[in-house]
């Protein structure tokens, strides 16, 4: 029998832990149980119809060949024209690469940058993907835990703390998945006084949730409060979330020639160029009428409110309202310590959450994966007949507490 190695970058580090939540909701549903899963990250709306229409179009014109690595320049272009009209950023084509989806764009800079050791500072509550992206290109992440009680948000005097002289990368993530907490134009500021001090430190802006904010209009960006940071700094984005494309695989990096060179290389060498038939959708999606980001934006607002009332109502649980993105990040700090009917003390969000699964059939995703505890990550991605069906589920298991 061979026995396969299996490289050590692989073992250090573990399956997504919402995928393997999803995987087992799914499971149980096969097995005819009725489960209300409030897992997935991803919008339930149909992509917009006149983006699918131009993916056919392309398709049938022939679009169905290796396009330019870095992406095509049509779509190149709409990125650049994208960057300047809603967050006033100036890049040039070459200064943007287009990647399988954002996940790949984020990967493919760690692995085009860390030296073995190198610290990634990742603020918690923080992407389930980020600290096994760095562990698997020999990064070492460094989590810092950022409370509710401070808004889920990185304060200056915590990333002055963090940074070491083996600092490559901070990464910030806003409106952030899974807290929804969104960094103002003021405290972006006040982190750049910080990183003023530090030039060697990288930053990665992870803006894939930046439509997705409940007061209107496009996040704030860093580089809008602190564009001296633009020499140092990777703005990752892409259409998964703002158009519901997730299966497009379309995401991309903007950054310094330098930067992006080395992720054109290493791209050349690994995954290629992204798909042609989704690079030419991704055009019409960014060139295209705009209406369905403030129509689903209105839905994804009604299920916030309707679910964090919701959820606010029942003792022993609460969430503060999030700013952006589609999830909610609730406390279960009041369940910590009660019994359940057939007498197992919760003791962790991890107990929590398979007590929700096993009792009433709702399955969420405990906040050990996203690095503070104890807390659980409900996904508003879902009608609001399936929220409040999963809210009665838990206010029942809730109530079945001694
Ligand atoms: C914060 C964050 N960044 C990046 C991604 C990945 O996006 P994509 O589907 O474009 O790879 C996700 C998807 O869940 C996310 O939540």
């Amino acid at each position: 029998m061979t026995s396969i190695h299996v490289a050590e970058r692989v073992q250090r580090i573990k399956p997504s832990p919402s995928s393997t939540a999803a995987d087992r909701a799914n499971q149980l549903k096969r097995e005819g149980r009725s489960i209300v899963s409030l897992v997935v990250g991803e919008p339930d709306f149909d992509t917009p119809a006149h983006v699918r229409e131009a993916a056919a179009r392309a398709m049938n014109a022939g679009a169905t060949r290796y396009t330019a690595l870095p992406g095509t320049v049509e779509l190149r272009q709409a990125i650049a024209d994208k960057l300047k009209r809603e967050n006033g950023l100036t890049y040039a084509l070459n200064e943007i690469i287009v990647t399988n989806g954002a996940k790949s764009a984020i990967y493919t800079a760690f692995a085009a940058t860390l030296e073995p050791g190198d610290e990634v500072i990742v603020p918690a509550p923080y992407w389930v993907s980020y600290p096994d992206m760095a562990l698997a290109c020999d990064g070492k992440p460094v989590a810092v835990a950022c409370s509710e009680e401070q808004g889920f948000k990185l304060t200056p005097a915590q990333l002055e703390a963090a940074i070491t002289p083996r600092t490559r990368w901070l990464i910030l993530n806003s409106p952030s998945n899974p807290t929804g907490a969104t960094y103002s134009a003021g405290e972006y500021r006040a982190l750049a006084d910080v990183l003023a001090r530090h030039p060697d430190v990288l930053v990665m802006t992870d803006d894939i949730y930046e439509h997705i904010r409940f007061e209107g209009g496009t996040a704030p960006h860093l580089l809008s409060a602190a564009p001296e940071l633009r020499e140092r700094t990777l703005a990752i984005n892409g259409v998964s979330k703002t158009y519901a494309m997730t299966g497009f695989r379309i995401g991309w990096a903007a950054g310094p020639r330098e930067l992006i060179r080395a992720l054109d290389t290493l791209t050349s060498q690994s995954a290629g160029n992204s798909c042609s038939v989704s690079q030419a959708a991704a055009v019409e999606a960014l060139n295209g009428s705009q209406d369905f980001v403030a129509q689903s934006l209105a839905v994804y607002r009604e299920r916030r409110d309707a679910m964090a009332s919701g959820i606010n109502a029942i003792p022993g649980l609460s969430c503060r309202l999030p700013e952006g993105a589609f999830y909610l990040f609730v406390n279960c700090a009041g369940l910590i310590g009660q019994r359940t009917p057939e007498g197992k003390v919760l003791e962790t969000d991890g107990d929590v959450v398979l007590y929700l699964l096993e009792s009433v059939g709702v399955a969420v995703v405990a906040g050990t994966a996203y690095g503070l505890s104890p807390y659980f990550r409900l996904s508003i991605a879902t009608s609001l007949d399936i929220l409040a069906d999963g809210l009665a589920r838990i206010a029942k298991a809730v109530g079945d507490l001694a």
